[in-house]
Formats: C-alpha cells, structure tokens, sequence
C-alpha cells in the first residue's frame, strides 16, 4: 500500500537519504524529500523538526531520518510530541517498531549500516500495520512520560 513519506538527514545522512527516496519513489510511494539537498554541514535537529512536523500534519504518513549514526535524530525527533522514533539497524527492530510501539518515524544511521540493509529496513517499517490491542495503551502511556506527575 504506497504511504506519504517525508525524508530528512543532515550532511552525514544525504547519500543514504537519496538511496531511499530513489528506491521508495520506485516502488510507488509518495516521497517528500525535505532536505538537505547538498553536503554542506548542517543541524541535524533542523531536520529532524521539519520532518517531524510534517509527519504529524498529515495523516497516515511517516518520516524517515538518516543522519551519521541515526541517534541524534532519533533524539530529536523523540522529543516532538506525537513522534514516536525508532533506530533501526535490522529488520527484526523495523517489524517490532511497527507492531508494538507504532512508530512513525524511522531514524538510519548512514555510517553505522549499507544502503542494501537500509533499504530493506524501510520496506519492512513501511509494509508493517500496528497489532493495536494492549499494545494502544502503551503507546498512549509514551505520552504521559512527557507529562508532569499527577500531585
Ligand atoms: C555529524 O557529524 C554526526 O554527528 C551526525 O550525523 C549524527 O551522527 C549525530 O547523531
């Protein structure tokens, strides 16, 4: 089923970046591509709440982060409410994301895994559905982390 996927990544991130758009593009997905578009250093938290935005703008679409590691964007993204972010680095995290925590951004490391690897990670997020069930109060329960305890 093609999504509405927004892409975003910092310098360290821009050749996997192009990888995947080319490749989701390909297999009939929506692709966003919102930055950068060249190598010069920049702010990966800049992105991160583009993307981040967009994803919670729009229904039904996800966001996918690369930067060197993938865990500076997936702290970012994180602390956006509404974001839940997953780094992935093999398929197995990729399904279990999707299944139990209904993540909704996927955050890839582009100096820690090959384009082959990711690619195949991205396909499995996207292709997933949430189990729902027990799983929804959890998810809920994300968002009161954020919250004050009550008095
Ligand atoms: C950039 O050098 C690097 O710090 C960034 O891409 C990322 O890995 C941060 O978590």
């Amino acid at each position: 089923m093609p999504k509405t996927i927004f892409l975003g990544s910092d310098h360290a991130g821009l050749t996997l970046k192009a990888a995947l758009c080319a490749h989701l593009a390909a297999a009939g997905h929506d692709v966003a591509d919102l930055g950068p578009t060249e190598a010069k250093s920049v702010d990966y938290p800049d992105f991160a709440k583009l993307v981040c935005n967009k994803v919670l703008d729009t229904p039904d679409s996800v966001g996918i982060l690369v930067c060197g590691t993938g865990i500076g964007m997936s702290m970012a993204a994180n602390r956006v409410p509404g974001i839940r972010a997953a780094l992935c680095v093999n398929e197995y995290l990729a399904r279990m994301t999707r299944l139990h925590n209904d993540a909704n951004v996927l955050c890839l490391g582009e100096r820690v895994i090959g384009t082959g690897l990711a690619v195949s990670i991205a396909d499995v997020f996207l292709e997933t559905a949430f189990e729902g069930g027990r799983h929804q109060r959890r998810v809920d329960l994300i968002e009161s982390c954020g919250l004050a305890a009550p008095l």
